[in-house]
């Protein structure tokens, strides 16, 4: 989603902010913006890709700077909508949505201002505007105004004549960098990666505080009105992990990361013979002691994971396990549970459904929180008691994938901890799952050299409108992943079933043109999805099934296998859904589509 850098330096920050863009762009937009300060102001907006920004910005120097890319809230993608937002020589980029706009633009309108956008950003730039008739400091101004706002924001202002930028936050993530070495300066941005370049000193700021950058200095006044110290994180993040490298796309590059991926995110059971529950936090023994229910909200990706946990802690702990999506969950009337654990995961750790749907079970007395993300000072990780840090790295690509593997991997040491602390874990079943855990990374790069077989069969469905994933038991999310998958990148239409649901309507749909994916690995549910399969080979049904390497099924005409190298009980899930990863993949590039940035996506929602 929409994404914002601002810097003020001696140096020329025009590359800083271009760059800045470039390694937001993975968060989804349409048209980007900037301007700068010569001291008067200088305005370049684009629809479309951050190059033709740069192309507009080239020989521009400047030394203090806002930027901005867009993805439409209010308003269609076009440059009159592009932020930045102007009024009289203040301009203003956003992120978020300002749920009062229309009455505070009547009253705007009222009072003599020109709208020229569709966006609820520009109210933002004539209330701070109007504000400064009455306080001509730009920072009591900002305060002043967002008081006044109701809704998420991070937003960074500029004005003529004026050495400072001020930035603020509330329900929208944005952090300060602090320049380094001899060019100094000091910097915002909505994530770390757009001052990897500059610096690796960050603040995260908290809800409801206001910034000031100068060149030498920044002030930050929490949202009490008083002056705060924010502590400073170095950042771990390195510049390589930002990078293409030997890769075409980041999507490819994070699903061929997955083994290191899943090794990281076990490092934390190092050489144990035993797993702790300490590995959730200091406070998780205590808290996850006693639990009797578990609640797991999430969105995208993220919710797919939590379904798949669901079948792993039922079976492991014995404890019943709901999963709901976050943006459901927080406006329904549901039976609150103070004793419940609730789990909310989530790769950007900003979403804002799944903060809110959090903040909604806390206020409803449910404090057993536990966040499963994998950004670290995150806000769904702040909001929570209990946190797991998945180790994934950045995951650029908006379509997640060793995201979702590594929250899997974090989710089955949950079930496998709440079955310890329920009594249902035999000694040596823990020394088995441990052991499956740490072989994971090794099992998961025999996936992948599936690679060549599975591009083959990829270039048979790029043709197709329409196409269906089947699966059965814990295999079922895979089936909704992998279709979701193959939605999101390559825009073919796709639906996820369990197997046994098959002839309750979607068989109806089955003909040669409807190419059927099934997973298929060697367990209980096998012959019962034979079943299934022969129901879709009777109505001339294209199936390609993905195997385990002993699952007793047969190639024949319209039936074709593709075996995974071993079967791999309860983490089986982790294995089967890499294959439809890479299927999605390389249906979207025969097809030709923006793989890293699929249409009308983002990778972090920070809104509604
Ligand atoms: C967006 C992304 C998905 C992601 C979902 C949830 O839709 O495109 O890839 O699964 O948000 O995001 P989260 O960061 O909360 O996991």
């Amino acid at each position: 989603m929409c994404g914002i850098v601002a810097a003020t330096a001696a140096r020329n920050i025009v590359p800083v902010l271009i760059e800045g863009l470039l390694k937001l762009e993975y968060r989804g937009y349409d048209s980007a913006g900037l301007a700068l300060l010569n001291p008067t102001l200088t305005r370049l907006r684009s629809v479309g890709r951050v190059a033709e920004l740069a192309a507009q910005a080239e020989g521009q120097v400047a030394h203090h700077g806002i930027a901005h890319t867009r993805w439409a809230t209010h308003g269609v993608p076009s440059e009159r909508n592009a932020h930045p937002h102007v009024s009289a020589g203040l301009a203003v980029v956003h992120n978020g949505i300002i749920e009062n706009y229309a009455e505070l633009k009547q009253e705007l309108i009222a009072a003599g201002y020109a709208f020229t956008s569709d966006t609820d950003t520009e109210v933002i730039a004539h209330l701070i505007q109007e504000t400064l008739k009455s306080s001509a400091d730009l920072f009591e101004a900002v305060q002043r105004s967002t008081a006044r706002l109701i809704g998420a924001y991070a937003i960074a202002v500029l004005r003529e004549w004026d050495e400072t930028i001020v930035v603020a936050r509330h329900g929208a993530p944005l952090l300060l960098g602090l320049g380094q070495g001899e060019d100094g300066g000091n910097y915002a941005a909505s994530d770390a990666s757009a001052l990897l370049q500059v610096t690796r000193r960050m603040i995260y700021l908290e809800e409801g505080d206001v910034a000031e950058l100068r060149r030498d200095a920044i002030r930050i006044v929490g949202a009490g009105g008083t002056a705060v110290e924010r502590p400073a994180h170095e950042s771990t993040l390195s510049a390589d992990d930002v990078e293409l490298g030997e890769y075409t796309h980041y999507m490819q590059k994070e699903i061929f990361e997955q083994p290191q991926a899943l090794a990281a995110t076990l490092e934390l059971i190092g050489g144990a013979q035993a797993i702790s529950p300490n590995l959730f936090g200091v406070a998780a023994p205590e808290m996850l002691g006693g639990v009797r229910s578990v609640l797991v909200l999430a969105c995208g990706t993220s919710f797919h994971a939590g379904l798949v946990a669901r079948y792993w802690i039922e079976q492991l702990a014995g404890i019943p396990c709901s999963v709901e999506i976050a943006s459901e969950y927080r406006y329904r009337a549901s039976v609150p549970n103070p004793e419940q654990l609730v789990v909310a995961i989530s790769q950007s750790g900003e979403t804002a459904d799944t903060l809110a749907s959090i903040k909604h079970a806390k206020a409803q007395g449910m404090g057993r929180t536990l966040a499963i993300c994998n950004v670290p000072e995150s806000a769904i990780v702040r909001e929570c008691a209990l946190r797991f840090l998945t180790r994934a790295g950045p995951e650029i690509g908006v379509a997640s994938t060793k995201a979702f593997t590594t929250q899997l991997a974090a989710l089955f040491l949950l079930a496998v901890t709440l079955a310890k602390q329920s009594g249902r874990l035999a000694p040596e079943q823990e020394t088995s799952y441990l052991a499956a855990l740490r072989h994971l990374p090794v099992a998961v790069q025999k996936v992948l050299a599936l690679e060549d077989a599975i591009k083959a069969w990829a270039e048979r469905f790029a043709d197709k409108q329409h196409a269906l994933f089947l699966g059965r038991g814990h295999h079922y999310p895979i089936a909704l992943e992998g279709a979701l998958k193959l939605k999101e990148i390559s825009y073919i239409h796709a639906e996820g079933y369990p197997a046994g649901e098959l002839k309750h309507g979607p068989l109806a749909l089955v003909d040669k043109n409807m190419p059927v994916i099934s997973i298929a690995p060697n367990d209980a549910l096998l012959e019962k999805l034979k079943s299934n399969l022969k129901e879709v080979a009777a109505r001339g049904g294209e199936l390609y099934v993905f195997a385990d390497a002993d699952s007793v099924v047969d190639e024949e005409p319209g039936v074709h296998i593709l075996r995974l190298p071993e079967h791999y009980g309860l983490l089986s899930p982790v294995l089967h859904v890499v294959p439809l990863q890479l299927l999605s993949y390389h249906v979207a590039l025969v097809k030709g589509t923006d793989v890293d940035k699929p249409r009308n996506l983002a990778k972090s929602v920070t809104v509604e």
